[in-house]
């Protein structure tokens, strides 16, 4: 059965879960990914993972294959991987290098800039600067490279200004990736975020990252305009050493920063709480200043400690089924076994992951009963999933809404 959106939106209950359709239905899947997916600014990779010329990642989202790659001229780029002549997808791989992009299929051969360079035999007509291959909208933020598939993206501006000073302290630049995974959790991608923006679940799910991360609801409840003197004084303390860190969010709930204390003693995400690399990557050098917490929804979520970062990317698959990626990142110059060890820069997020999946999906199943009633959220602990819901509601609505339609 489908179900009218609409109607679902217009009968929400505030500060309660949604009905099961929004977790569940093809339909609500389908309108999810035409209005966020294929166009909001969605986090895409590192830029660090793309070193050279010619390297390139190709990324899925629903029905859109994309290629990244970095140009000769080092600018990072976004392409639809579809072939201007019948339509092959053209790089097959989930990265790669390649000096140009050549189409398995007939050859059709691209720049790394998308120009059509080479087309066999096409006739004295044919239009090579009629074929390049079709762009998508990308910016590289301080390091991290968004990508967006709508024909006209939204504002970047006010996201990318309030995230740059954050993010430069943290040297991106000179990172790369120690190490990646991809998990699929059987879970809608909203039960994915929910579970992120509260740790109401922590205590009893995750004792590997409650031995460095607090489940405080004062540190991961915060909301604007509401921040404790103990953790106004952490931001202040660490702001007057040139660390931006105060607790900002944008007015509709979609992005926000806020420099966080992990637990006293703990200076990173690891199980011995030291350091996971002995080389720090960026200029944050005060090993108590916790963790930058950043996410954009409807993509990402990321750590930023003194001596790692850690990025996560979400990508629905179906309507009960969400890829979660992580990325660890490294200084550049940090040698894997002399700075740092690979088991211990990860363990606590592939388990942490690992625990999620199981509540994401345990959520799911209880959610799939027709006895499934949306419950109330926490307001002392769930208030970042209230955030979410309503981030996610307000922008459902507003994209249908006739003023949207019209501006559009
Ligand atoms: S489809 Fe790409 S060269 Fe023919
Ligand atoms: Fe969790």
């Amino acid at each position: 059965m489908t179900h009218d959106i609409d109607t679902l939106l217009a009968r929400r209950m505030s500060g309660h879960a949604l009905e099961q359709p929004f977790y569940t239905d093809p339909g609500i899947f389908a309108e999810d990914m035409e209005a966020l997916f294929y166009s909001e600014w969605l986090f895409a990779v590192p830029a660090c993972e793309l070193t050279k010329p010619g390297a390139y990642v190709t990324l899925q989202i629903g029905a859109y294959g994309i290629i990244v790659v970095k140009g000769a001229d080092g600018v990072i780029r976004a392409f639809h991987n579809s072939c201007r002549h019948r339509g092959s997808i053209i790089c097959k791989a989930a990265k790669g290098h390649a000096p140009k992009l050549v189409c398995p299929y007939h050859q059709w051969t691209y720049e790394l800039d998308g120009r059509l360079l080479w087309a066999r035999e096409m006739g004295d007509d044919f239009d090579p600067t009629k074929h390049g291959l079709k762009t998508v909208h990308c910016r590289d933020l301080a390091g991290l490279i968004y990508i967006c598939l709508g024909d006209v993206a939204p504002d970047f501006e006010a996201f990318a200004d309030l995230a740059r000073p954050y993010l430069e302290v943290h040297d991106l630049a000179n990172a790369k990736v120690a190490h990646e995974t991809s998990i699929i959790e059987n879970g809608n991608w909203k039960l994915v975020w929910e579970n992120n923006r509260e740790c109401y679940h922590c205590g009893g799910n995750h004792p590997g990252l409650c031995r460095s991360y607090t489940d405080d609801p004062t540190v991961s409840g915060v909301t604007e305009g509401d921040v404790p003197p103990h953790l106004q004084a952490h931001f202040d303390r660490l702001e007057a050493k040139g660390y931006p860190s105060q607790f900002r969010m944008s007015d509709d709930m979609q992005y926000r920063f806020a420099r966080m204390p992990l637990l006293p003693g703990a200076k990173s995400f690891t199980m011995d709480l030291q350091p996971a690399s002995k080389r720090i990557l960026g200029r944050v050098t005060d090993d108590t200043a916790g963790t930058l917490l950043k996410y954009h929804y409807p993509t990402t979520w990321n750590h930023f400690l003194p001596d790692h970062t850690v990025v996560f990317r979400v990508t629905p698959l179906t309507a009960t089924t969400t890829e979660v990626t992580t990325k660890w990142l490294v200084h550049k110059d940090a040698v894997e076994g002399v700075d740092y060890d690979l088991t211990r820069l990860t363990e606590v997020w592939i388990t942490t992951n690992d625990e999620d999946r199981r509540v994401v999906e345990d959520n799911q199943r209880g959610i799939n009963s027709p006895a499934y009633q949306p419950g109330p959220y926490s307001p002392i602990h769930e208030t970042g999933v209230i955030g979410f819901v309503d981030w996610y509601c307000n922008a459902m609505s507003r994209r249908r809404g006739p003023a949207a339609l019209a501006a559009e």
